[in-house]
């Protein structure tokens, strides 16, 4: 999830072998399909998710689906201190949505849709399960901000974008908008 404006957080110093990866722009299809469940938490998905991690934080955003940077696997990240405290990091692998109640709209925006935001109604609460990256199952809550992350970026690991969230007009309303980025070659990541 990109950031939600008001939350203003300087970019990290780069890393020696950080291993960014580029981040897969709507419309790719890659973001409209299902991720399939981890089967084995083996060398390549810790690699994918120190990647997934150094990737969120240099966006900077506060979440980011393993869709996003083209491989679907049931993985994500989600960090609302954007780095600035390790402990508020939280890997997620084949998480679930276990109960959501309450009901907020606030802005929302997403590194795959750079440059949009919108109001966007979600549960306020959430708990969720998941694995951690030594296949321990874990439980989080979250509530605002951390269940909009939350529940944003599961929505990606199912092919749903924010986009999708909104009434049918302004879906189309946005989708034309970003058409039109894309068309005048305004559109980040994507040759139009
Ligand atoms: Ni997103």
């Amino acid at each position: 999830m990109g950031l939600p404006q008001g939350l203003a957080v300087f970019p990290k110093a780069p890393k020696l072998l950080m291993a960014l990866r580029p981040i897969v722009k709507y419309p790719e299809p890659v973001l409209n399909t299902r991720a399939r469940e981890v089967s084995s938490i083996d060398s390549e998905v810790h690699r994918l998710v120190a990647d997934m991690i150094e990737t969120m934080h240099a966006a900077p955003g506060v979440g980011l689906a393993a869709n996003q940077v083209g491989v679907l696997l049931r993985i994500a990240v989600v960090d609302l201190s954007v780095g600035k405290d390790p402990s508020a990091l939280v890997v997620l692998i084949n998480p679930r949505v276990l109960s959501s109640d309450g009901q907020q709209v606030d802005e929302e925006g997403c590194l795959s849709i750079p440059g949009i935001t919108e109001m966007v109604p979600r549960p306020l609460r959430t708990e969720v399960e998941a694995l951690n990256l030594k296949g321990r199952p874990i439980r989080i809550r979250g509530e605002g901000l951390m269940a909009r992350a939350l529940l944003h970026e599961i929505d990606h690991l199912d092919g749903v974008l924010f986009l999708d969230r909104l009434s049918p007009l302004k879906r189309r309303l946005l989708r034309k908008k970003i058409q039109k980025l894309i068309r005048d070659g305004d559109w980040a990541g994507v040759s139009a």
